[in-house]
């Protein structure tokens, strides 16, 4: 394969595992007895708004105990020396790729240190505590809620994202099982406009058999030594 120009980055919980963020569906994926799904879905953010927040509260705090981990730092380093084009998407809420310092990044499934007002769909940034009925700074209606996309919303960027996907040479998936849609469709995408496509992850995941090469192994080995081969190439 000639240089690839155009490189389309998945990541998902995996990525962050090293760090110390639980993935979901992986051993200590609940949180107070709940599972992710019954929480992250509008239905429990309008039947009890009080325990949402305070999971995504709880989620937003843990931040300040987390730092990037060894993928992060090489996706970030990969994102400021790759001289063609590169787009990271993250399926994580975590803030771990901007602070590892990645800029041509975007959040399919929202952001923790984000609010997003119901009414009028402005975002702000968010760092501490979001109780249900606080004030959107532009608008004023008490509709913020965590900036989080529920199972059964659109994800972010669609467009953008099937645009890079289209434009790819190469489509890595790292950290992620494949098993939410429709990030876990972006691989067939990739490879129907002709992109070569690699996985990195722990084990062998759902969308494994679309994928050219699976590298098994974890992202904070995985990664490094794939952004040394693509730097070196
Ligand atoms: N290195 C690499 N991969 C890892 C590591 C690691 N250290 N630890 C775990 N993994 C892999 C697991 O093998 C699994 O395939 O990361 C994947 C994590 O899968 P999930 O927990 O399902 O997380 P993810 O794929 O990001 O979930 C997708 O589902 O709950 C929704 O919106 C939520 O964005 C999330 C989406």
């Amino acid at each position: 394969m000639t240089s690839p120009r155009n490189i389309v980055i998945l990541t998902g919980a995996g990525i962050s595992a090293e760090s110390g963020i639980a993935t979901f569906r992986g051993p200590g994926g609940l949180w107070e007895g709940h599972r992710v799904e019954d929480v992250c879905t509008p239905e429990a953010l309008a039947d009890d708004p009080v325990l949402v927040h305070r999971f995504y509260d709880a989620r937003r705090a843990a931040l300040a105990t987390v730092a990037p981990n060894a993928a992060h730092v090489a996706l970030a380093r990969l994102d400021a020396e790759w001289l063609g084009e590169l787009l990271i998407v993250t399926q994580n809420v975590d803030d771990l790729h901007e602070r590892a310092g990645a800029k041509r990044l975007l959040h399919m499934h929202g952001a923790l240190r984000s609010a997003l007002c119901a009414g009028c769909g402005a975002q702000e940034t968010w760092t501490g505590d979001l109780p249900p009925g606080s004030l959107c700074a532009a608008c004023g209606a008490a509709k913020l809620r965590p900036d989080i996309v529920f199972f059964g919303e659109m994800p972010y960027d669609m467009a953008r994202i099937e645009q890079a996907l289209a434009a790819a040479d190469l489509f890595v998936s790292i950290g992620t099982s494949g098993a939410v849609y429709p990030a876990a469709g972006f691989v067939q995408g990739a490879r129907h406009a002709g992109a070569e496509t690699l996985e990195l992850n722990l084990e062998r995941s759902g969308g494994s058999g679309y994928f050219h090469e699976t590298r098994l192994g974890a992202a904070g080995v995985l990664v490094p030594e794939w952004v040394e081969q693509m730097l070196a190439s």
